[in-house]
């Protein structure tokens, strides 16, 4: 830890990259659990930084549930901070197409919202992180400033002051949009399901990430859609080599992926890959329909770019939400169509006319007066304190054998173990202690995964939480009794 750090561009903060290099030390051994930290004004002085930036990155380190601080004697190696797990690999899904039953979907995904239970299973947002008291109050006012307005019907493509925002925004995603190219949705989940109507027929193949996310296949089950699992890596996602294959031997309608931070595996493909799925598509003429829920949720270094900013010909139908973000209740989304603008437009009409006024007027005001990057970086850090404090626990209460992701963004965990793990049982014995988690045959059609399942970070640490991954470690551990 002697060594200055250069001043290099780094899409890192310095104290993030200060963190780093601490963090680095502990896993290398070189720093072991219960080790006193070199003093902010040692530290300070070996790294030629500044006490703020210390203590910053001390700070940042606690949230990892690397060190903790003890009153009047500096900071510690946590005795329970360790390397995290191994990760999952690439998976090996079925190789064709499938029909997508998504009935176990729908019965499991609304048995794990049940708020009684230990919410480890919906990929719940934090609410009480949100900005609620802000969103509260200009709620308020833009009741009282459009009296009339805010009863009005709208018609797609939506609030021009809102849209006006996103394209903002979407800058840092590294979009140039104007507002008249976005369409305001109820959520991403609508933006999704006009997405697929607006590219594909009944009967046709949607080729998609494996394992993904259970609302997509519920909009592909109910469209009648045949799914085409691709093997997907948990750290940078699809692999475009069986992609490549899939498009030259068949028909593929359409590719729908979760670009950033993908739910369940967490996975963030790098930029040149980004770019190369875009080109794949379009050299093919299949249209991407990208989501991008989870995109403002990195936990270092700067926003990651969407596969719609390497679009030159409007064949990404990009589609997001402030559901992760801001309000999941206030079902706020939008899509940016492209080329199919005009059809996803009539299907928003034809489908609910438009998003309502009030909510969408509200976001507009939180977004314009400043406040969402001071909120993401608290909900940020928040989000990554709790996906590693998850992993410590995984690795201290679940068998040795257990592997987990190591998501870069977002809140959540995919948690594998050895075939012939029964994640169902889990679950159900999970559900009669009121717990709940998202078992893995819920993100295949094929109905892969079931020695996996996924873990929600979005809840703060409680002790209740803790209690619950006691009981999951030992309800595991009895499987391979
Ligand atoms: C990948 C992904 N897409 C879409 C959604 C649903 O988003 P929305 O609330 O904006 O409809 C979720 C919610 O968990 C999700 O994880």
């Amino acid at each position: 830890m002697k060594a200055k750090l250069q001043e290099t561009p780094s899409p890192k903060n310095l104290y993030e990259r200060v963190a780093d290099r601490i963090q680095g030390s502990i896993e290398q051994g070189t720093l072991q659990p219960g080790d006193r930290l070199p003093s902010v004004r040692t530290l300070r002085e070996q790294m030629s930084v500044s006490i703020s930036t210390v203590l910053e990155a001390y700070r940042l380190l606690e949230d990892r549930g690397a060190i903790e601080a003890r009153p009047q004697s500096g900071y510690f190696v946590k005795s329970t901070f360790l390397n995290a797990p191994d990760e999952p690999n690439q998976s090996t899904p079925p190789e064709s197409a499938c029909a997508v039953d998504a009935s176990l979907a729908f019965q499991v995904s609304s048995a794990i919202r049940d708020p009684k239970k230990v919410k480890l299973g919906s990929a719940l947002p934090n609410v009480e992180l949100m900005p609620l008291t802000a969103l509260n109050r200009l709620m308020g006012q833009v009741l009282r400033r459009n009296p009339i307005l805010a009863h009005a019907y709208d018609t797609p493509p939506g609030c021009f002051e809102l849209r006006h925002e996103i394209a903002r925004r979407l800058i840092d995603a590294g979009c140039s949009l104007a507002p008249e190219q976005l369409l305001v949705t109820n959520g991403t989940t609508e933006a999704i399901h006009l997405s697929l109507r607006a590219v594909t027929q009944p009967g046709d193949t949607v080729a998609i990430e494996s394992p993904t996310y259970y609302g997509l296949l519920e909009s592909l089950s109910s469209l009648h859609l045949q799914a085409l699992e691709l093997p997907t890596h948990p750290r940078d996602g699809i692999s475009l080599p069986h992609l490549e294959a899939a498009l030259k031997q068949q028909q593929v309608a359409a590719c729908a992926i979760v670009s950033n931070f993908s739910n369940p595996l967490g996975s963030c493909m790098s930029e040149q890959k980004k770019q190369q799925l875009v080109d794949l598509c379009e050299a093919y003429q299949c249209p991407l329909i990208e989501d991008d829920i989870y995109g403002d949720l990195y936990f270092s270094g700067k926003r990651p770019k969407a596969l719609k900013a390497f679009d030159r010909s409007g064949l990404v139908l990009y589609c997001a939400s402030y559901s992760k973000t801001l309000s999941p209740g206030l079902r706020v989304g939008w899509a940016a169509p492209g080329r199919y603008q005009a059809k996803v437009e009539r299907l928003k009409l034809v489908t609910n006319q438009a998003t309502a006024v009030a909510p969408q007027l509200t976001l507009a005001a939180f977004l314009a007066n400043g406040g969402y990057d001071r909120h993401l970086r608290k909900l940020r850090r928040a989000y990554q304190g709790q996906v590693m404090r998850m992993t410590q626990t995984i690795r201290e209460e679940f068998p040795p054998q257990t592997r987990v992701t190591r998501p870069t963004g977002g809140h959540v965990l995919w948690v594998e173990l050895p075939v012939g793990f029964d994640a169902m049982r889990l679950y159900h014995e999970a559900s009669d202690r009121n717990i709940s988690i998202a078992p893995g045959v819920l993100f295949s059609p094929s109905g892969s995964y079931n020695n996996c399942f996924r873990l929600n970070c979005g809840v703060p640490w409680s002790e209740e939480i803790a209690e619950a991954m006691k009981i999951l470690g030992s309800a595991i551990a009895h499987q391979f009794i």
